[in-house]
């Protein structure tokens, strides 16, 4: 077990309410409710490192049909909590997002806060999977820190705008960026994969 996970399992387990998680947000990213906002089809999504689910219930709340992966098995008992609050239905699957296997395709994918955890092995592994799931002119939202965490060997790495951008580039497109806000250094990205016949 890395570091990391073993950071993410301890959180989970002693975690008794949520709300005290570090990470832990009521409200959805701005870059989310734009993209479910644009008044597309509300098809399928996928929520990659869904930690307690709030990302996950909002999406299903608005029509989606969400699967949600975490690869620490006791982050999900909180979502599923949530889900059956807001009596909505929501596939929550225990795996790490590097060795998850789907024919699924997705209209709308989220990561807030999974990526940036990623060498970079596990980044070209994770980019080529999101690229097979997302549906032509599907919408990709990240959040992802800017600076490395404070918290060093287990924390996010910190990228800059330009390498996230060149690193999922050409294929998916920057449609938004929000930069850092109120002392905390989370970016929020917005992209779309291209249609084959634009690229044509
Ligand atoms: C910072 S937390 C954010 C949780 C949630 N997205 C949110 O916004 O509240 C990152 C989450 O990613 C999960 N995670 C990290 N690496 C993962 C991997 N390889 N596969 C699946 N989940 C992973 C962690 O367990 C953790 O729940």
């Amino acid at each position: 077990m890395s570091n990391f996970e073993f950071y993410y399992r301890l959180t989970y387990r002693r975690a008794k309410d949520e709300a005290r998680i570090d990470w832990h947000r009521e409200e959805p990213p701005l870059l989310l409710k734009e993209a479910v906002e644009a008044g597309e089809k509300h098809g399928r999504a996928l929520d990659i490192g869904c930690g307690t689910g709030v990302n996950s219930v909002f999406m299903a709340q608005l029509g989606f049909s969400v699967t949600a992966v975490d690869f620490i098995p006791e982050a999900l008992p909180f979502g599923i909590r949530r889900a059956e609050k807001a009596g909505v239905k929501v596939d929550f699957v225990a795996a790490d997002i590097t060795k998850y296997e789907t024919a699924d395709k997705f209209d709308l994918i989220l990561d807030a806060g999974c990526f940036h955890g990623f060498n970079e092995r596990y980044r070209i592994l994770y980019r080529d999977k999101l690229l097979g799931w997302l549906s032509e002119e599907g919408q990709y939202v990240l959040i992802h820190f800017s600076r490395a965490h404070a918290l060093g060997i287990v924390g996010p790495r910190g990228r800059k705008r330009k390498e996230i951008e060149e690193f999922f580039g050409p294929q998916l497109k920057l449609e938004n960026f929000l930069p850092e806000t109120g002392g905390k250094p989370l970016c929020q990205y917005r992209f779309r994969k291209l249609s084959l016949l634009a690229k044509a």
